[in-house]
């Protein structure tokens, strides 16, 4: 934004969410970034790049075009018309996402339950905007919390109240004290949100005992769940994955976000929601919640881009309908970067953690995470956006500030890094530059 030209608008005037640091947060660490190309990224949560492939993408849309002629017995105009023309609101492959869940999550779905969505960014949105009736309302969000989902509660107006992850990813008995103390304080909560499996930024995922008793909680404190799930399918053992909470949701109490962008390709901007909660309208007609964030989409974005769906569901078709079996190459590369990653850091820094800061040793520690993305750093000083921007300027390396996913200005000691989009030698320059970095800011801070 420029400061000399003159202003036809003020910021204050606009929707208070803007200006907010959980919107201006994404914008800034783009910047960044830009600002500083030739920085190795240990920033960007996207996808590794060299597995995208165009050629790959047509043939999906064939795969799916002839899906609804030859399966669905659409006659040729039909399908046509299904692919180019406005569609149904929910999206059109529902019936194969609902197949993708009993697949590879073990969740049975009623396809009519399921609103596809342009990324799960939408979805967070549309349930927002949903739950947010008025001003009493509020929403629960595991911290650190996916920035995103705190964006997006800002522009309904909905306050996002943190709970305690902690090593088990959520503390029970705080969100049991967070939803007495709100409605103490005479105001609804209406969900919580939580990612289960390899959380971002935290890495944490929640083991099958601990998801079970959050259930149970959910239920004795009638809330809603918001289960977000991009990262499960990138576990790096070979053991079973704990069950989604929504395989284990008896009673409706779980609504499933879910995106295609880390398991078929974020440029599709597709995901969707799973909303099977029974919703009483007027006259007594009962239906499902997701034909109300139907009702909301309609006035968003009208409907999911029908060729990108067709993208995403060639893929589901040309792999049996399983994302597992889809990304066994991802899911090993991944892998090998988290590894390759959390051993790095532990030759970079070999003090053990109870040893006391020294300048040229300092207590740095780190998470190891059992799958996912993302690790995260802790270090004996305050992590801010002025130090990222040093590191990409002076050393060359980027990486996300901690402090930007949490909801309020106290500093924060600690940093993430995403093995996502780089090769173990990018892994390697990276850490050699994290390493100088922290050891002169500790020497600095020392002297
Ligand atoms: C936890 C979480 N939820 C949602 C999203 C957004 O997904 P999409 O790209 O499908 O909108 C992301 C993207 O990084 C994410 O990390």
């Amino acid at each position: 934004m420029s400061v000399a030209e003159p202003a036809d608008l003020t910021v204050a005037d606009l929707h208070p969410a803007l200006g907010d640091p959980a919107l201006t947060s994404m914008n800034f660490l783009n910047e960044v970034s830009e600002r500083y190309p030739a920085a190795v990224s240990l920033a960007a949560g996207r996808p590794y790049e060299e597995f995208f492939d165009l050629a790959a993408v047509h043939r999906h849309l064939d795969t799916f075009h002839r899906h609804l002629v030859d399966d669905l017995g659409h006659r040729p105009e039909q399908a046509r018309r299904l692919l180019l023309q406005y569609g149904r609101t929910k999206g059109i492959v529902h019936h194969l996402i609902a197949r993708n869940l009993a697949v590879d999550e073990g969740i049975t779905v009623d396809p009519e339950d399921v609103v596809v969505t342009v990324g799960c960014q939408e979805a967070m949105f549309l349930v927002l905007r949903a739950l947010r009736a008025g001003p009493a309302d509020v929403l629960l969000a595991v911290a650190p919390t996916y920035v995103g989902l705190t964006g997006a509660a800002r522009l309904v107006d909905l306050p996002v109240w943190p709970v305690a992850g902690g090593s088990a990813g959520v503390d029970l008995a705080d969100l049991a004290a967070q939803v007495h103390r709100a409605r103490a304080a005479g105001l609804r909560p209406r969900a919580c949100y939580l990612m289960p499996d390899f959380a971002n930024p935290s890495g944490v995922s929640i083991d099958s005992a601990h998801r079970q008793r959050l259930l149970d909680l959910a239920t004795q404190e009638d809330l809603l769940l918001l289960e977000d799930n991009p990262y499960g399918l990138f576990h790096s053992d070979d053991g079973p994955r704990p069950p989604t909470l929504k395989a284990l949701d008896t009673g409706r109490r779980v609504v499933y976000l879910g995106s295609f962008a880390k398991t078929v390709l974020p440029g599709a901007r597709v995901g969707y929601v799973v909303a099977d909660q029974r919703v009483a309208g007027p006259g007594g007609r009962v239906g499902p919640l997701a034909d109300q964030l139907a009702m909301i989409k309609s006035m968003v974005t009208v409907n999911t881009s029908p060729i990108a769906q067709a993208v995403i569901g060639g893929r589901l078709l040309e792999h049996g309908c399983s994302l597992v079996a889809a990304n066994t190459r991802e899911r090993s590369a991944y892998t090998r970067n988290l590894r390759h990653l959390v051993a790095g850091l532990a030759r970079r820094f070999p003090a053990l953690p109870d040893q006391p800061d020294l300048p040229d040793r300092p207590a740095v520690r780190w998470t190891v995470p059992a799958g996912g993305f993302f690790v995260v750093v802790t270090v004996p000083f305050p992590v801010d956006d002025a130090l990222l921007d040093r590191s990409g300027r002076d050393y060359g390396v980027l990486w996300t500030p901690m402090a930007h996913f949490y909801d309020d200005t106290a500093p924060v000691h600690a940093l993430r890094l995403s093995v996502s989009a780089v090769t173990p030698e990018q892994i390697d320059v990276g850490l050699d530059r994290l390493a100088a970095l922290i050891t002169d800011e500790v020497t600095r801070r020392a002297g």
